[in-house]
């Protein structure tokens, strides 16, 4: 249990939407809980946290992040087991991979007391809209944000960072039919493809649509110089498995370091699996469907959480993966990664942390 140490002042909303919330029907991302953390920085240091009901900001039009996209952000859950406890998932991890972010773009880093402790308290305060049903949780967004206002190319000298909540169900409501993408780009070697940049997201948004409108929910995204390896798909990493074998692509600066991708690899490892984080043709994939030597392929990330792939387009082919309920590994390792987060199974990596 983290102390207590900032006294970070609460104002309760005296409105909550929580009595005519539908817990029944819930869609990724539409609805947020009652409060939000919120801490700003000017001259140098990190000032005024508070937790407050959740509102707008007042932007003004020439803020920094509008303009030149200095922005970055997290994604974690809080899961409810049926005896009602609450946990967090690895929510060290998402702190660090924040600030790594943060340097990359030239951000100040939130501090570990700060960001653990806005967390952990506005988890409490509004628990209630924690969803306990298999499948749902209660996703977290932390995100940082420029706000000069100045228009000119250079650092802001002053950021918001802020976390709000959102009572969630799955982000892919069937397995996911995806493309592999050969024209358009996410990332390049040096660029900032490894960290969580709001503009990695957009930037992706064109190219995903052209595949939705061709049937498909995401991308493959591949190498930028050759268009022949694969990276990461558009909200989550990529793994097959081939000849028993799982295979994921390494985590480079193109490819997000994912902290679902780590603790599958983890788990799997656990279990004697062989797995190997090495360059992956694209080729090798298609050689391995004509064999029939591919058995699983799935998408890992904290709102994707471990999302089956039905379909992999390719060079005009669609190439199907077996069914979802004869996959051995995938279905294992969704449901040993749900028992662990519900505090139902042993937590050997020390990746949960209870919420009193
Ligand atoms: C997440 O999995 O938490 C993400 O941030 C991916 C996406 C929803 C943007």
């Amino acid at each position: 249990m983290i102390e207590s140490t900032l006294n970070i002042p609460i104002e309760k909303t005296l409105n909550s939407k929580l009595p005519f919330f539908d817990f029944n029907n819930l869609q990724f991302g539409k609805n947020f809980s009652d409060h939000m953390f919120v801490i700003d920085f000017e001259n140098g240091e990190w000032k005024n946290a508070r937790i407050i009901p959740y509102q707008r900001f007042d932007l003004s039009p020439s803020s920094a992040v509008i303009h030149y996209g200095q922005s970055v952000f997290e994604g974690m859950k809080a899961y409810k087991n049926e005896s009602g406890e609450v946990m967090l998932f690895r929510p060290t991890d998402n702190f660090k991979r924040l600030n790594k972010s943060a340097i990359r773009m030239c951000m100040p880093e939130v501090p570990e007391d700060l960001f653990m402790e806005g967390l952990i308290k506005l988890i409490q305060l509004d628990s209630d809209w924690i969803p306990s049903k298999a499948g749902q949780s209660l996703y977290i967004r932390p995100f940082l944000f420029a706000t000069d206002e100045f228009i000119g190319v250079k650092p802001s000298e002053t950021y918001r960072f802020a976390i709000i909540t959102s009572p969630a169900g799955a982000y892919y409501s069937e397995p996911v039919k995806v493309l592999v993408e050969t024209s358009y780009t996410r990332a390049v070697e040096g660029g900032i493809g490894y960290v969580k940049a709001a503009g990695n997201y957009g930037r992706s948004l064109y190219p995903a649509k052209k595949a939705q409108e061709l049937g498909y929910h995401q991308l493959i995204w591949t190498d930028a110089t050759e268009h022949k390896y694969i990276e990461e798909s558009g909200t989550m990493n990529v793994l097959f498995v081939i000849n028993d074998v799982l295979i994921t692509p390494p985590v480079s600066t193109t490819i997000l370091a994912g902290i679902t991708r780590d603790s599958v690899l983890t788990l799997a490892r656990d279990w004697g699996m062989k797995v190997e984080e090495r360059k992956i043709k694209i080729d090798e994939i298609i050689d391995a469907f004509e064999k029939g030597t591919i058995s699983d392929a799935f998408g890992t990330g904290t709102a994707a959480t471990i999302a089956h792939i039905s379909h992999i387009g390719y060079n005009g082919s669609d190439y199907l993966l077996p069914e979802v309920q004869t996959r051995k590994f995938s279905n294992k390792i969704k449901e040993e990664l749900q028992k662990i987060r519900l505090a139902q199974a042993p937590d050997k990596h020390n990746w949960v942390l209870k919420i009193k």
